[in-house]
Formats: C-alpha cells, structure tokens, sequence
C-alpha cells in the first residue's frame, strides 16, 4: 500500500477508509459539483465509475432510472452500501479496466477524482476505452477534476510548480474532453486540528503541516465526451 497520497493503492481505500470518508465528506462542502452535475444524471442510466464512499451516489440515485455504483475498493464500497439502499442501485466491485456491463448500455458516466488515481497512463486509456464502449452514442462522461492553482493545489506542493496538474489535466483534452465547467469550491472540515489530521494522515505530516484552516479553497474542472459519432 502506498502510505501518502490518495493514488490507486492508498491505504485510505484499503485500511484507513475512516480517514478518507471525514476527506470526502469536507470535499465541495457547497455542492457546487452536486449542483452542476445533477440535471445531467436526471431520469438516465448512471455509472459512478470510481463512486468510493458513496459521496454522489448518495445523492443521485434517487434522481436516476438506474445508478451503478463501481469501485475496486469492497472496502470503499461497504461504506457506500450503508448509506443507499434501493432497488434501481447496483453496486460493482471491479477494476474500471474490465467494466461487467454490456456495450452501449449506459446514458451518463460520472467519474470523481478517479482517472488521475490510476498512475500508469496504459491502464488509463484502457478505462477510457472501456467507459466509451458501454455509454450509449448519444450518451456524456463527466469527470470531476481539480484545476491548477488555489489552496488544495498549494498544500499538496501542485502549485506554482503546475507540471503534475498540468500534464494530466492535458492528458485528459486530448482525450476529447472539453471543459463543462470550471469553478471554485471548498472543503470545510469540523476545525483546523481535524483539517490537519486528515491532511497529514493521507499526505504524511509536511503536508499536514501547511494546514492552518478548517476552509480549504480547491479549483475544480468538469470535463465532457460526448459520443464522437453524434458530434
Ligand atoms: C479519490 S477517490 C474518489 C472517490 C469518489 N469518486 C469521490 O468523489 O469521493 C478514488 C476512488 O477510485 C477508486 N479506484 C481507483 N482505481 C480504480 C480502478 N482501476 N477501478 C475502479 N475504481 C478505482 C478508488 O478505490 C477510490 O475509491
């Protein structure tokens, strides 16, 4: 397991999901992503690819026909079951390379700070074809990713040394993925000790040390497909 960071193998996923459900909780504390992303998921067939804890499932599934919710992390997914519970909600532990739905099957995939956890770009692209051959041709993928700059970007040593950020933000437009929508948002945590607990239990102390807020200003980009065949 990696010890610090929130990258595919974190032991946040694994060990210590406590930790990562308080970070998650805090994350966009004004639904602005809620808010945004809402009117895309209404009375469509959904793929929370990524859904960890159930942040947005919680929140969607009553607003879908149907709502699958994809994680490689049981334990993540254990979580998430105790918070929804309904009959048009399917959950599905599994690596996002081998999706078990059929083609064409899927109207919107929503995907939350997922691609970027998954370091080597082969297996990335592997999941991008895999979102792509089970959404329908008229159906969109919006990935929820944070932009460069503001405070969260800082803290974790992305910002002004923009290159990390960067790179895979580019990665993703060249990858037909426009911008939806870009804004900022906040975390907000109970206060400052447990903001710099959480911070320094997922990115080891140094970074835990720049926390001085409970309110953590993050940028945050919504990125688009849609089906190339229609456009
Ligand atoms: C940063 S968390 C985001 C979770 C959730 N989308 C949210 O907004 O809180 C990344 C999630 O992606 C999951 N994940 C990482 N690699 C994956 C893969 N190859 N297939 C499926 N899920 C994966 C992790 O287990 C974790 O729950």
């Amino acid at each position: 397991m990696n010890n610090f960071n929130l990258s595919e193998k974190s032991k946040n996923y694994y060990e210590e999901n406590d930790i990562y459900e308080i970070f998650s909780i805090a994350e966009d504390y004004p639904n602005k992503i809620y808010k945004c992303l809402l009117p895309k998921i209404k009375n469509k067939v959904v793929l929370d690819l990524g859904c960890g804890t159930g942040k947005f499932m919680k929140k969607f599934y009553k607003e879908a026909i149907k709502y699958y919710g994809l994680d490689l992390s049981n334990e993540q997914l254990k979580i998430a079951k105790n918070k929804v519970k309904s009959n048009n909600v399917q959950f599905i532990c599994c690596s996002a390379e081998n999706i078990p739905l059929p083609e064409n099957s899927v109207d919107v995939i929503i995907s939350t700070w997922v691609l970027g956890t998954i370091l080597e770009v082969d297996r990335r692209n592997k999941v991008l074809e895999e979102m792509k051959r089970v959404l329908k041709v008229d159906g969109s993928i919006y990935l929820v990713e944070n932009d460069i700059g503001g405070e969260f970007e800082e803290i974790r040593n992305r910002y002004p040394d923009i290159k990390k950020t960067k790179d895979y933000n580019d990665w993703i437009e060249e990858h037909n993925f426009i911008c939806e929508n870009k804004f900022k948002t906040y975390f907000k945590f109970e206060n400052d000790n447990q903001a710099k607990e959480i911070f320094s239990n997922i990115w080891g102390e140094d970074i835990g040390k720049k926390v001085t807020s409970k309110i953590i200003e993050q940028n945050v980009i919504i990125y688009k497909y849609k089906n190339e065949i229609i456009d």
